[in-house]
């Protein structure tokens, strides 16, 4: 007999080992990048494909977020995805559902602070995901940078057997991150979107470069609300707690959330000199 203090003593049975692209569908070159990692590093590919209802709000778009099952499974199929695992409604939430995850702290600010209730919906089913697949790895992108935090805390506070993978953002020529939301912008804020990235990427890289914080900050604030973009944030914080910083500290990155007209844009920029 053994007496063992930690769960990772427990060996895993050795099998194949299973790369699962959690998605919401509407799949873009952002996914096929997070697709095409997996399928270099894994046995097998699952693809989930699932708009989630509880990390939507009350006004949010659920009703309108773009769906397209075929053209998605097409697109898996030509990646050699092994399959699409993409539940109805009542297979993730059966009737008198009730249990969820919280997601503490880490999830209090920023999109959590914007979006009430959010990454307790996020976290929720990325477990269930995480417990029906049962991946090995499992691969997001940085685009949503704080999800990424998110769900690390959740995998090593609750104990999930599974390895997280960090794609970088695939971007449009322009600088536009690719999202499944940029097919809500009309054509006059497709022009202006790129505008975000650029100030993310120019303020980051004086920061980098020892400039003063606060005065960069204020200055791409400044910038985007003359081209037309609301800002719900722009900040820059520590990439461990997600605290605002005052001055440089890495690993860290440069954050915002946006919008132009009814379109929400989330990008970050993530200190290249990072410790
Ligand atoms: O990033 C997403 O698409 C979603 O938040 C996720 C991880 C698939 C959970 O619904």
């Amino acid at each position: 007999m053994r007496i063992v203090s930690s769960f990772r003593d427990f060996a895993p049975e050795p099998g194949p080992t299973i790369g699962l692209v959690p998605t919401m569908g509407a799949l873009h070159e952002g996914h096929r990048e997070l697709v095409r990692r997996a399928r270099a590093e894994c046995d097998r590919v699952v693809v989930s494909i699932f708009v989630n209802p509880a990390q939507f709000g009350p006004n949010e778009d659920y009703g309108r977020y773009p769906r397209q099952l075929e053209a998605d499974c097409d697109l898996c199929a030509a990646e050699g995805v092994d399959a699409v695992y993409a539940p109805e409604l009542h297979d993730v939430y059966p009737d008198g559902f009730s249990t969820a995850i919280d997601p503490g702290e880490i999830a209090s600010e920023w999109e959590g602070a914007f979006r009430p209730g959010h990454f307790r919906g996020v976290v929720t089913v990325v477990g269930k995901l995480f417990n029906t697949v049962l991946p090995t790895i499992a691969y997001f992108g940085w685009k949503d940078l704080q999800q990424c935090l998110v769900v690390t805390r959740m995998v090593r506070d609750l104990d999930f057997r599974v390895r997280l993978e960090f794609v970088d953002t695939v971007r449009e020529v322009d600088g536009l991150a690719l999202s499944s939301r940029n097919a809500y912008l009309e054509a006059n804020a497709r022009l202006i979107a790129p505008r975000l990235y650029s100030e993310l990427k120019r303020s980051g890289e004086a920061i980098e470069a020892g400039g003063n914080v606060q005065e960069e900050l204020d200055q791409s604030r400044l910038v985007l609300r003359d081209a037309g973009f609301d800002i719900d944030y722009f900040a820059y914080v520590d990439m461990k707690s997600l605290e605002s910083l005052d001055t440089m500290l890495l690993p860290s990155a440069v954050i915002a959330a946006v919008r132009l007209g009814s379109t929400r844009l989330i990008d970050n920029y993530r200190l290249h000199r990072q410790a």
